[in-house]
């Protein structure tokens, strides 16, 4: 593939915030069995068939997330976002989220409204173009799909 084939093709940012390196084995009942191998298989195949580029980045750690979320300024069309718990601490996540100004879309596993009054909060969405949340590893394939529908739009709209 050359420069100008690659620079065509939309490239999304995957991130994946803490604990989720543990799905699979973290709290079943809540999350699922699929593995964070599972999920980021399930997304490179969706993302071959729709011809997009993706980059997964999973991290523990909140300023490795920032800096993944800085290094999109110049490579990502968008970002596609599972912060974990820092969903509803980060300032920081949301000022870098809002910082690059690319379209994120926010995801969660579980429905985020039905569980912990502390859980119902999210800091990032704000600045996010949207939320899915409740239907499992489904999201994320629900989340590339919406991403890639709001920047297609976003394309065909500069053209
Ligand atoms: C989560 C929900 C968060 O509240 C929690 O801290 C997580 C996972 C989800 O995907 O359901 O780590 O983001």
């Amino acid at each position: 593939m050359n420069d100008t084939q690659t620079e065509q093709k939309l490239k999304v940012l995957v991130l994946h915030g803490p604990n989720l390196n543990l799905l699979g084995r973290r709290e079943p009942e809540i999350y699922g069995n699929m593995t964070l191998s599972d999920i980021d298989a399930a997304l490179n195949e969706q993302a071959a068939k729709h011809d997009i580029i993706l980059r997964i980045v999973q991290s523990n750690h909140e300023g490795v997330l920032i800096d993944a979320i800085h290094a999109a300024i110049d490579w990502a069309d968008g970002i596609l976002i599972n912060a974990g718990a820092f969903t509803h601490t980060s300032i920081a996540l949301r000022d870098a989220l809002a910082g690059v100004n690319l379209p994120a879309v926010e995801v969660h596993l579980s429905n985020i409204c039905a569980r912990e009054a502390f859980r119902h909060r999210s800091l990032i969405a704000p600045v996010c173009v949207g939320q899915i949340s409740g239907f499992g590893w489904r999201n994320y394939l629900l989340g590339l799909t919406a991403l890639v529908d709001v920047l297609s739009t976003h394309k065909e709209e500069e053209e």
